[in-house]
């Protein structure tokens, strides 16, 4: 089996959902269940024996070390972290403290583990670590794309937690050896993203009829890539990455958030007119993000001259998709805004771990 931290958050949900439907191989779900953590995102596997969730959080080394020896993975998969920049600004400790500090207590236990393997399933074994092109910092109008070869230049407290992760990763790999394997992903976006984030939180609003909030002057340019891509780019590097390396993942879809939005609006206005005019009348533009990083691009060439990947989506067919999934899934936003997704694990997994 497979060990995926952080897979009841968005990405991490997405995998598990394509990764069971590609395969058999089992997958055991590490999260804490932070706001972030949704199993209700997971629910068409209530039931599938292959999916195995375990409520924990990865800076815990006794529980790591016991579900490892119990399950003996073939490789992890380490989505778990604090995701969102605007909260990183609020409060930065929870960042440090899952980012940095959990992903080291995940990486000594998991040398603990792998120095004890033998054989083929020690040479097999691999820790995948999923980061952010936004460890790279932000681009000029006419800079090229990051390669993984750019600096590190992180501006947000986010940002920055995620470079010390990816350098933990590096640093594993070259002292102690450990199988790594690191990608680092431009913006995603489709089912499932918590709507804290720019596009599902203009559907969300949109569909309330709230003001659709946009930093500054709409002009950041954000690198969008379709979620549906992003797990396959994984599962591809997880099956023939070479360790150590590192691996760029994006959409070739650079667009300033102005135009994500009014995008939005106009699939809005298509699938669900409302009778008090076009959606675009909500948009309103709001104070700044601090730091505010002005332009991401990223180069995935790497990736596909070495292993053949490119995203399937155009951004076209992914927006409405994503889109239409808002729209068809009403129940799983409300229980988001209400908060009633809390109460999945008590409806459904302590439930079952009783009987
Ligand atoms: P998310 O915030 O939706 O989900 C994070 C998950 O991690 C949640 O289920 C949460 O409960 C869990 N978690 C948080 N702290 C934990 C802890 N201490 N122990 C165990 N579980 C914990 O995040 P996401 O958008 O799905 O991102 C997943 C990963 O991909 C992150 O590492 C992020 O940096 C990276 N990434 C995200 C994007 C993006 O656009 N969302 C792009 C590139 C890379
Ligand atoms: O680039 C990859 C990163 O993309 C991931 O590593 C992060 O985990 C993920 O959250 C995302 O970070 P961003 O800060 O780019 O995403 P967010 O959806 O928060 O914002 C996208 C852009 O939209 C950004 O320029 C800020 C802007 N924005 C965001 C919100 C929430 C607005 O203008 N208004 C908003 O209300």
């Amino acid at each position: 089996m497979i060990l995926v931290t952080g897979g009841a958050g968005f990405i991490g949900a997405n995998f598990i959902i394509d990764w069971l439907a590609a395969s058999d191989e089992p997958v055991l779900n590490l999260d804490a269940l932070t706001y972030a953590g949704n199993l209700e995102s997971l629910a068409t596997l209530a039931g599938d024996k292959r999916h195995v969730f375990v409520q924990g959080d990865i800076g815990d080394r006794a529980l790591l070390d016991r579900l490892l020896a119990e399950h003996q993975p073939r490789a992890i998969v380490h989505f778990a972290a604090e995701s969102h920049v605007d909260r990183s600004i609020h409060g930065p400790g929870a960042f440090i403290h899952t980012n940095v500090q959990g992903t080291f207590t995940l990486l000594e236990a998991v040398r603990g583990y792998w120095s004890a393997l033998e054989g083929e399933r020690r040479s097999g074994f691999r820790f995948h670590h999923v980061s952010t092109d936004e460890v790279y910092g932000s681009l000029g109008p006419g800079d090229a794309a990051f390669t993984e070869t750019h600096a590190f230049e992180p501006n947000s407290p986010y940002s920055a937690s995620k470079a010390a992760s990816d350098h933990l990763v590096r640093a594993w790999h070259h002292t102690y050896g450990l199988p790594v394997l690191t990608t680092n992903c431009s913006n995603n976006y489709g089912p499932f993203h918590f709507p804290e984030k720019l596009i599902p939180l203009m559907i969300v609003n949109g569909l309330a009829g709230k003001p659709l909030p946009v930093y500054g002057d709409g002009q950041q340019v954000r690198d969008w890539l379709y979620v549906k891509d992003h797990t396959s780019a994984i599962r591809t590097v997880l099956a023939g990455g070479r360790v150590g390396e590192t691996y760029n993942v994006g959409g070739w879809n650079e667009k300033p958030n102005i135009e994500i939005v009014h995008s939005v609006c106009a699939l809005l206005d298509e699938m669900k007119p409302d009778a008090a005019g076009p959606y675009a009348r909500l948009i309103t533009h709001v104070t700044d993000r601090p730091g505010h990083d002005r332009r991401y691009a990223v180069d995935a060439r790497k990736l596909e001259r070495e292993l053949g990947w490119r995203p399937a989506e155009t951004f076209d067919s992914g927006i409405r998709n994503t889109v239409r999934w808002y729209l068809d899934h009403a129940d799983w936003v409300a229980h988001v805004q209400s908060g009633a997704y809390r109460d999945w694990v008590s409806t459904n997994y302590v439930q079952r771990s009783a009987t």
